[in-house]
């Protein structure tokens, strides 16, 4: 990193610590003291600052509100087994950032703003980044158009905002997933790449009718024929298809993942064959039938790695294999747990030991 920045820091009057249980944290709920943020005005980032967390005043006209220029990131700081804290790959939330930002119209985050932001934060707060097995403190990077201002332009100002909360599993059992056949998530030439809102806001409605009829969360097909298998509402989808790896390739309508990126390059180490590629529905459901696909699961940086095991397409259910017999995503998972734990060496230089 190059200069150290001018960070204010206020610290929070008395600590929410002793009256956190963490025993139970529902993702996303619990916050732990402090957030950092920056304001971006006349073309530059000032004003960085440590601050307690709480709510931000702003005025009902921002722009965010209405035009929805917003965008978001999530990646996850763990406590290893010989102390050290470190961040998974924060440099790939920070580039993913700026592509979102770029295609909201919306300012770059200069690197040392998003890195030392994440450092300043990380050390006030480190007492919140939980010790059990599978638990991580999330960071929530999340920029935002602040101008009070009703005529539809790109916003000449943005608050960033870096938030934290620890957090452990987002799933605790085998997804049951739903092929979605009538909404699309995102189109061709859209904005489905970029971690932007209103990606979120329009799977809303379709993933609570989901919810209604007993699923955990949808499968998006492509927007022009539905045949094409893209990712899952929070998370990339891959399969295990006649011993391949096997997953959808990014494009414009499919969020380049993190955790996808990392266990495709686990996959090729490990000798295991990858394939990034269209898949179609049919050859999931005939691979289902025929017993060809052998393993299935979302990858993401809240939903880890989390088997799936059962797809329902146009209203028929088809059961997948035992998770608790699935040895890749299995294989995967703890090869990928062990490096963010310390408990196997990093090869790749994936984490960032911040502490
Ligand atoms: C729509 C969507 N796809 C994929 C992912 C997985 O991306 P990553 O592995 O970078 O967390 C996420 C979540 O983070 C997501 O929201």
């Amino acid at each position: 990193m190059n200069e150290t920045l001018d960070i204010t820091i206020t610290k929070a009057a008395q600590s929410r610590l002793t009256v956190t249980d963490f025993s139970q944290l529902p993702f996303g709920k619990v916050f732990s003291d402090h957030m950092f943020i920056a304001e971006y005005d006349n073309g530059t980032w000032s004003n960085l600052e440590v601050m307690p967390y709480g709510p931000i005043p702003m005025s009902p006209a921002i722009s965010a509100l209405h035009y929805g220029q917003a965008i978001f990131e999530g990646m996850k700081a763990y406590r290893q087994a010989n102390g050290n804290i470190s961040v998974f790959r924060p440099e790939k939330n920070f580039e993913r950032f700026n592509k979102s930002a770029a295609r909201m119209s919306m300012p770059e985050i200069p690197k040392e703003v998003f890195m030392q932001g994440i450092a300043a934060l990380i050390d006030i707060d480190k007492n919140w980044i939980p010790d059990q097995d599978g638990y991580s403190l999330y960071i929530r990077p999340v920029m935002y158009a602040t101008d009070p201002y009703l005529g539809v332009k790109a916003s000449d100002t943005y608050t960033f905002a870096l938030l934290t909360t620890p957090t452990g599993p987002y799933y605790s059992n085998a997804l049951k997933v739903k092929i979605e056949t009538e909404y699309t998530r995102a189109d061709d030439g859209g904005v489905g790449f970029a971690k932007t809102a209103g990606n979120y806001a329009r799977s809303l409605h379709p993933f609570a009718e989901a919810v209604k009829e007993g699923f955990d969360q949808l499968i998006w097909t492509d927007s022009v024929t539905h045949e094409y298998i893209e990712e899952a509402g929070t998370a990339n989808l891959i399969f295990v298809i006649d011993g391949k790896l096997v997953t959808p390739s990014v494009r414009s309508t499919v969020l380049d993942g993190v955790t996808r990126d990392t266990i495709i390059q686990l996959a090729k180490k490990a000798g295991i064959p990858v394939e990034e590629r269209r898949i179609s529905v049919k050859e999931v459901i005939e691979g289902i039938e025929n017993g060809s696909l052998t393993d299935a699961f979302a990858a993401g940086t809240a939903a880890t790695v989390t088997p799936i095991g059962e797809i329902s397409y146009l209203g028929k259910r088809y059961v997948l294999s035992d998770p608790a017999t699935r040895t890749v995503s299995a294989g995967i998972a703890k090869t990928l747990n062990d490096i963010r734990y310390g408990l196997a060496p990093d090869e790749f230089g994936w984490n960032w030991i911040v502490q």
